[in-house]
């Protein structure tokens, strides 16, 4: 049995894929988790990341870093700085295993491209949406399930304040696809 975290995650759906499958996974945002689990920290993922994983998956926030965000990068650049700092941190964490993901963004230029950019179509959902992963010593993942639907269904969400959570929460499929071949 592993014991897995995975950084940033309110919804604790990639929580729930590795737990179904055994581990001890613990999701850690700055916010509770959705589903009031208690395998969660509500903290600065920073603080914990020295305790002992032995792989994690991290969804830090793309805000400043997304290209489609580019055109309100001018003035940004504090906060960008900072968010690139968050994702080295991440990536650089005494973890032996670890996947990042991020839309389309500048840690490509700024850090490192991207070891895989994968799609909901491939693993389930009749959606597009690029998402990159970052990875260390994991293997890319093996789409699951090709679907036919190319909808960008994210884009068309109304305005609305948890659109943002809506817009970032994990796809089941790709949560599954990575418990069950990284687990
Ligand atoms: C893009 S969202 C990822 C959501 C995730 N895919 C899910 O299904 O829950 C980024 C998340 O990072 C969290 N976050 C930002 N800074 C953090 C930090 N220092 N430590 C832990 N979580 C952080 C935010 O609260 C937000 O929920």
């Amino acid at each position: 049995m592993a014991r897995i975290l995975v950084a940033c995650e309110y919804s604790g759906v990639v929580r729930r894929a590795f737990r179904a499958r055994g581990h001890d996974t613990w999701s850690c945002d700055l916010l509770p988790a959705e589903d009031g689990a208690e395998q969660h920290y509500q903290c600065d993922v920073s603080s914990i990341l020295n305790n002992g994983w032995d792989l994690m998956i991290a969804h830090p926030p793309c805000t400043h870093l997304a290209v489609s965000g580019a055109r309100w990068f001018k003035g940004k650049q504090i906060e960008q700085a900072a968010a690139l700092e968050f994702v080295r941190r991440l990536l650089d964490a005494p973890v032996e295993r670890i996947a990042l993901e991020n839309p389309i963004s500048i840690i490509s230029s700024r850090i490192r491209k991207p070891d895989q950019v994968i799609q909901p179509w491939q693993f389930g959902h009749g959606e597009t949406k690029a998402t990159c992963l970052w990875l260390k010593n994991l293997p890319k993942l093996t789409p699951t399930n090709i679907v036919e639907g190319r909808e960008a269904r994210v884009h068309k969400m109304p305005p609305s304040p948890d659109r943002w959570k809506e817009r970032s929460r994990t796809y089941e499929g790709i949560a599954a696809a990575m418990a069950e071949q990284w687990s």
